[in-house]
């Protein structure tokens, strides 16, 4: 095989991040997330970014699909809004990895992004002011320097964002637990699919 030279360039480019406060439709699905995810344990044993309790990456189960059901159309629309042009368009998300998280006292997630996926969401099930933020980096703050971006957690809140966005975990100070489901997904352009999706969430 021919080398393949690696040019490594920064650049600056946009990174929209959505997040929304979903407590009045998911408020009685996070006690159900909260006893699988406990249930399941430390799957991943702290082999990956994450060092914190970890479910498998692909993990299925009736929970998970449930919360899939109701962040869709935000995962789904989320190029449209983008694009500005939210009514007319929307992609089907395909949830092709989904895990659940605890974070105790000391426990974090080293920087990383979920490259090859395009696109990334985190939910959290069960957080508190103490809780530790999500860090977005390499954001270009007015002056153009890099910044840290921090994105409290909130109970029921979603965030997505590119899979590219680089972003990490800072340790978990509180001794209280904090609790997410996150995931990839692929959102395939088949407008057929989608305008069946969209026909069905708009009942
Ligand atoms: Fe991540």
């Amino acid at each position: 095989m021919i080398m393949v030279k690696n040019i490594f360039i920064n650049i600056q480019v946009v990174s929209n991040v959505h997040y929304v406060n979903l407590d009045t439709v998911t408020k009685d699905l996070n006690p159900k997330l909260e006893e699988f995810i406990r249930n399941k344990g430390d799957e991943m044993e702290r082999k990956t970014n994450v060092k914190a309790d970890m479910t498998h990456y692909q993990t299925v189960c009736e929970p998970f699909e449930e919360l899939h059901k109701i962040i869709m159309p935000y995962v789904g629309q989320f190029f449209c809004l983008q694009a500005k042009n939210p009514d007319t368009e929307i992609f089907l998300p395909e949830f092709f990895e989904t895990w659940g998280a605890i974070y105790r006292k000391g426990d974090y997630t080293d920087r990383h992004v979920h490259e090859p996926s395009k696109l990334s969401w985190i939910y959290y099930v069960k957080a508190s002011p103490q809780s530790a933020p999500l860090h977005l980096h390499q954001i270009i703050n007015e002056k153009g320097e890099r910044e840290t971006f921090q994105i409290p957690p909130k109970t029921s809140d979603l965030v997505i964002f590119p899979s590219w966005t680089p972003h990490s975990v800072p340790t978990q100070e509180s001794d209280e637990e904090r609790i997410c489901v996150a995931g990839n997904v692929n959102l395939p352009l088949d407008k057929d699919k989608s305008q069946k999706y969209y026909d069905m969430f708009k009942k």
